[in-house]
């Protein structure tokens, strides 16, 4: 079986760089295509609560043969739940959905700034509760901006070990994950094929056939390259086990080159901006 590298986050524990995840697949589908994920090799599943699938995400690793400590299982806190007491509860109910007594890797779904009166820290010092207590096994942001993490680094503990933000050619990001690098914090690349938005771009498509490779695959090996964690989403069954196959192949210097030119800044991304999204879902 292929076998998928692993980073070292900043606190020594381990994360296979390439995973599944399951925004946007249904609660009743979740289950049947994490399971194909799992058949097909994958190690490491991203969910959220938001997503509204923990559940089933639990559902499909305990029918599985793996033992629990085999596959890495990431969830998010909600936006409805930053207050620490909220947090808590969250986590909670979290851990009870997946059917697990901890993650190996808990997130703040996003910073919200103007929500919370802008406090991500407080939301930040519960999930040092979390790690300190082993019930997650390492903390992290997402869509977190330089300024957001500047912030956590002046004022709390721990730093996170990951960002999870939106990376993929048209939004190559290069400016935060500098920031990151520097303060080592991994990089997680969510929409890692701009939500198929970037599949039929002529500069990816030429670099894929002559790869003699399909587009998200040259893709998918351009984040793995770059050094990024990343997890695609497919509902596919050939997609999903199509989409692993990319550790038999390299993109050269040219190719890499090719595909970060295709960045467009801002204007690239799919998902909102972590400075400006609000969204408070009504439960
Ligand atoms: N932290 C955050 O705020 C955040 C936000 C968004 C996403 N994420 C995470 O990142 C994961 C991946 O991002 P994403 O789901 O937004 O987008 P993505 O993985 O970039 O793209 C998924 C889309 O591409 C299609 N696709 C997948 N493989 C393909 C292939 N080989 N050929 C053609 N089309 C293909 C899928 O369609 P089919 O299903 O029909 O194959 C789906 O429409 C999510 O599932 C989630 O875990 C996190």
């Amino acid at each position: 079986m292929t076998s998928i590298p692993d980073i070292t986050l900043n606190n020594g524990q381990t994360i296979p760089q390439f995973g599944f995840g399951v925004f946007q697949i249904e609660p009743k589908d979740t289950a049947a295509a994490v399971s194909t994920a799992l058949e097909a090799g994958y190690r490491h599943i991203d969910t959220a609560e938001m997503y509204g699938n923990e559940a089933e995400v639990g559902e499909a690793i305990a029918r599985s043969d793996l033992d629990r400590g085999e596959v890495f299982v990431t969830s998010k806190l909600d936006n409805d739940a930053h207050e620490p007491d909220d947090a808590r509860h969250a986590f909670d109910a979290t851990l009870k959905a997946l059917g697990t007594d901890y993650v190996d890797l808990f997130l703040i779904h996003w910073p919200l700034p103007a929500r919370y009166g802008g406090d991500f820290v407080q939301t930040w010092r519960a999930l040092e509760e979390f790690y300190r207590e082993g019930r997650a096994r390492s903390i992290g942001v997402s869509n977190f901006q330089p300024h957001h993490l500047r912030r956590l680094h002046g004022e709390t503990d721990i730093i996170p070990a990951v960002n999870q933000i939106e990376v993929h050619p048209y939004l190559t990001q290069d400016d935060v994950r500098a920031f990151c690098a520097g303060h080592q914090i991994a990089i997680e690349a969510w929409s890692p094929l701009g939500q198929g938005s970037v599949l039929d771009d002529p500069a990816v498509r030429s670099v894929a056939e002559r790869a003699g490779k399909t587009p998200a695959q040259v893709v998918l090996r351009w984040h793995i390259q770059r050094g990024d964690i990343v997890f695609p989403k497919s509902v596919s069954p050939e997609r999903v086990k199509s989409n692993f196959e990319i550790f038999d192949f390299s993109l050269d210097g040219d190719e890499m080159t090719a595909i970060t030119g295709l960045d467009r800044g801002e204007a690239g991304r799919t998902g909102p901006n972590p400075d400006e999204f609000d969204y408070i879902p009504d439960k």
